[in-house]
């Protein structure tokens, strides 16, 4: 009686932790990006994400872990967020003959709204509604070609985004 109480406790316990798990894993990038936000650019300019490897990044960030005091799960998200970025950009619509993805899908390949609040979306600090009528299509690029452009301290991290994506990114917040 009392051992089929614990096996279904214990049962019940492995599913839940099996269900985080994976519940987790589909929320990565967003929680790498948000501990960028907060802690990357404290004490250095943010670094362009292309600026290393996979790899190179593996090495740097238990050594910026250290030094930002993050948790290791923290750190894990990040070189995760990494990744998803720099997959995101080999993928460049265009360049390889990929189909130009739209506006949406580039700002959920990109992480935007892991950072940005929109139409609703997000709910983080900065909003980007009517973004390009507030700044103007060329402050809109400019910011997505260097985002330390207007301001050297930003969080925001330099990606590399094909001018066609940008093209498709204008397209979609001019009706946001
Ligand atoms: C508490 C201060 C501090 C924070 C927070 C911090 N860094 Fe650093 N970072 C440094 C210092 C100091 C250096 C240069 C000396 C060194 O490498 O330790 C550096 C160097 C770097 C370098 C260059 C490494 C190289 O080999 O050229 C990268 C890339 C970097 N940081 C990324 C990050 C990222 C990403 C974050 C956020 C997770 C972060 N840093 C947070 C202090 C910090
Ligand atoms: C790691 C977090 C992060 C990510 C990812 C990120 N941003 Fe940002 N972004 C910020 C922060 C913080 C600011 C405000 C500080 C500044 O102006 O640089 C900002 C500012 C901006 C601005 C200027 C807004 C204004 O009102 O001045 C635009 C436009 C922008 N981001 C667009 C984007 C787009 C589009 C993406 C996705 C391709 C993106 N950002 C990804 C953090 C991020």
């Amino acid at each position: 009686m009392f051992r089929r109480i614990y096996i279904s406790m214990f049962l019940t316990f492995f599913s839940v932790t099996i269900t985080d798990m994976i519940w987790a894993a589909e929320e990565e990038p967003i929680d790498g990006a948000e501990v960028i936000s907060l802690n990357c650019a404290r004490c250095h300019n943010t670094r362009t994400i292309d600026e290393f490897t996979i790899q190179e990044w593996a090495v740097i960030m238990p050594h910026m872990r250290e030094r930002a005091h993050l948790t290791g799960e923290e750190s894990r998200a990040v070189l995760r967020f990494f990744q998803t970025i720099k997959q995101s950009s080999e993928e460049h619509s265009s360049s390889n003959g990929n189909a130009l993805r739209t506006g949406e899908q580039l700002v959920s390949a990109y992480g935007c709204v892991a950072c940005h609040s929109y139409a609703g979306n997000g709910g983080k600090a900065v909003s980007l509604d009517n973004v390009i009528t507030r700044l103007g299509e060329d402050f809109f690029r400019r910011k997505l070609q260097n985002p330390q452009f207007n301001n050297s301290a930003t969080p925001m991290p330099k990606m590399n985004i094909s001018e066609e994506e940008i093209d498709q990114l204008i397209i979609f917040f001019r009706d946001i």
